[in-house]
């Protein structure tokens, strides 16, 4: 596979999101065996990026990325997040956004236990804690950088004003946010941000949650637990006109001799070249088709129809949900 780097962070091209193996999409957690093999597969083609959250089940897929990755943790760069679990909370603290310097510091000891290493190469926050000022978070990141636990500190979510003030008092070296064919608000203010700074970026969703696969035709396909059946995009008339952008990425998709998913992901790759996605799949054959697309040359005219899309029916996320969201 490609390289590039995100900030002096050498990663592959394309780094595998393992969220979807336990959490939120139909079919989390039914089948870890296979989900190892595709993290496994994953690293055997030669992706080094691996993004995991301590949020994620909460705790169970660090567990099973650290379970996969066990005797070949050192040919990865593994990323986590902190900040959605406040240790302090009495209830558990599930969801509840804590950025302190005392949170982050319990939290980076059970993701490293999980994980199965003694550090972390990226440690993202989740999402932005108004209640806590992100100099004592990227300070507090620091001083785990210092003692060897934390390689390197990221943000998710964040617009330019945090980034900047995070970056001040400690390089920041990626952000990751959504970001794909569908779903463009970082062009505005947060991508020009991070090019000045020399900020990396990790589009997360990249392929729209599997819509812009074309592989989704009805509502009907999800779980009830399904994370997607809250989100407006995928409801109801949003979602039958949305296929209507699904079919135009499958036309590009056949006219360029690759598949949808793939198209999602060259496209991404030709908006910068410290753009690294992370495309979550808990199957080995998609992590195969996935992985491919840093092979996939667009045409200028191909790019030109993907970038003229129009924008999707409905919004991504839902109101609570966008609330803790910086643009
Ligand atoms: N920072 C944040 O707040 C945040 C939020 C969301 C996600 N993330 C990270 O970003 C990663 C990727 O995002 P995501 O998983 O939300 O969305 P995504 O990568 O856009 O899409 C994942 C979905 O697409 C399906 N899929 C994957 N490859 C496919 C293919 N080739 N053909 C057809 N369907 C395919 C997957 O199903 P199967 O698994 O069944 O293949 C899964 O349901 C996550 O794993 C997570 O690590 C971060």
């Amino acid at each position: 596979m490609k390289h590039t780097t995100l900030g002096d962070l050498d990663v592959s091209r394309i780094g595998l999101g393992a969220m979807g193996m336990s959490v939120f999409y139909t079919g989390a957690g039914t089948d870890d065996a296979e989900s190892v093999r595709t993290v496994q597969r994953a690293v055997d083609l030669g992706v080094t990026f691996i993004d995991t959250a301590e949020v994620y089940g909460p705790y169970v897929n660090e567990e099973l990325v650290g379970r996969a990755l066990k005797g070949r943790r050192d040919e990865v760069v593994l990323a986590t997040k902190f900040g959605m679990i406040s240790h302090a909370d009495a209830d558990g603290g599930i969801g509840v956004l804590d950025g302190s310097r005392a949170n982050i510091r319990t939290a980076v000891e059970g993701s490293l236990k999980r994980l199965g290493t003694d550090h972390i190469d990226l440690y993202y926050q989740h999402r932005v804690d108004p209640d806590t000022p992100v100099e004592e978070v990227a300070g507090a990141v620091g001083e785990l950088v210092q003692e060897g636990k934390v390689r390197h500190l990221g943000l998710s979510e964040a617009g330019p004003d945090t980034i900047r003030r995070a970056h001040a008092v400690h390089p920041v070296t990626a952000v990751q946010s959504s970001y794909s064919l569908w779903n463009r608000e970082v062009e505005e203010r947060v991508l020009p941000a991070l090019r000045e700074l020399g900020i990396g970026f990790v589009p997360y969703s990249p392929l729209g949650h599997g819509f812009l696969t074309g592989t989704l035709r009805s509502p009907e396909q999800f779980d009830e637990g399904d994370w997607r059946r809250t989100s407006p995009r995928f409801q109801g008339e949003n979602f039958r006109r949305n296929l209507a952008l699904a079919d135009e990425v499958r036309a590009v998709a056949d006219e360029a001799g690759a598949t949808p998913a793939q198209v999602a992901l060259a496209w991404l790759l030709s908006r910068g070249e410290h753009i690294v996605p992370i495309p979550g799949t808990k199957r080995v054959a998609r992590v195969e088709e996935n992985t491919a697309a840093d092979t996939v040359e667009l045409t200028a005219g191909q790019l030109a129809k993907l970038d003229s899309l129009p924008p999707a029916a409905g919004r991504d996320h839902s109101e609570e949900e966008r609330r803790l969201i910086e643009r």
